[in-house]
């Protein structure tokens, strides 16, 4: 074999390791220098059952410090198009907070205003979690904020099987890494999805429950409270039990007495 020939061999294989590394991935087409020097997190295939559909891959951020771990994940998302929310968002709305928080909530995906900003629960319903997070006696950066999916469904639709397929992984990889101690799961779209369990949320809400080996607290999302404000006492006492389980303690809001968040 030529010199030539030998180099030509080598290419070839690098580029077909390349695009099998991409399709682990979910990416397709030869990648663009600058997205593919970045770190990414291994993304792991999960060994199935012999019968079982085929399973999401396992993301692993190879960074121990969490904040970088995040970074990773973030980065392994990448512009992402392994779903069809791809089309309608204008960008991808990773999660915010702290790295190391105690206490995660989950909603269902990005509305409007959280597709526009890039970040989650910032609109209407946001105002009402940071209020609900204040009585807790916590801060939006002190606690940690994401969604089942991290692209914004066409007129705020419930997320899809196959689009919650597609990013489930990065929320586990998240939760990994966060570590919570306790995650509540806000509405019925969040807990029905995390816990595989079509109950209503009117009969799961206030019960703990478990993912991934952390407690689920279910409970009402805060767009719902809003158009139902009835329902926000209830919705005080699941956050109550959250407080207990992580012994925390309210501060009551400004002028404010103890009790649920107006
Ligand atoms: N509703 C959600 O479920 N998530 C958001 O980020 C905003 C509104």
């Amino acid at each position: 074999m030529t010199e030539r020939s030998e180099e030509v061999g080598r290419l070839v294989a690098a580029t077909r390791a390349l695009l099998r590394f991409q399709g682990q991935l979910g990416l397709q087409g030869v990648p663009v220098a600058p997205e593919f020097m970045a770190r990414r997190a291994r993304v792991e295939p999960v060994v199935s059952e012999p019968t079982a559909a085929p399973v999401a891959p396992v993301v692993v951020p190879a960074a121990t410090d969490p904040v970088q771990a995040l970074v990773e994940i973030r980065t392994t998302i990448g512009d992402c198009k392994r779903c069809k929310l791809c089309r309608g968002r204008t960008q991808v709305v990773f999660g915010t907070g702290l790295a190391t928080a105690r206490l995660m909530f989950i909603g269902e995906g990005p509305g409007r205003d959280e597709d526009l900003q890039g970040e989650p629960f910032v609109g209407a319903a946001g105002q009402l979690l940071d209020k609900m997070i204040a009585a807790m006696g916590l801060g939006r950066r002190e606690v940690y904020i994401a969604n089942i999916v991290k692209c914004r469904p066409p007129k705020n639709r419930d997320p899809e099987p196959d689009e919650v397929a597609a990013c489930e992984p990065f929320l586990k990889a998240q939760i990994r890494v966060i570590k919570p101690e306790v995650i509540v799961a806000l509405g019925r779209c969040a807990a029905q999805t995390l816990l595989r369990d079509p109950t209503p949320i009117t009969r799961m809400r206030g019960h703990w429950r478990e993912y991934q080996g952390i407690a689920v607290m279910p409970t009402y999302h805060p767009a719902y409270l809003l158009r139902s404000p009835s329902e926000k006492r209830p919705a005080w006492e699941d956050l109550k039990a959250v407080m207990k389980r992580l012994n925390l303690t309210p501060l009551p809001p400004k002028g404010v007495a103890p009790g649920a968040p107006k």
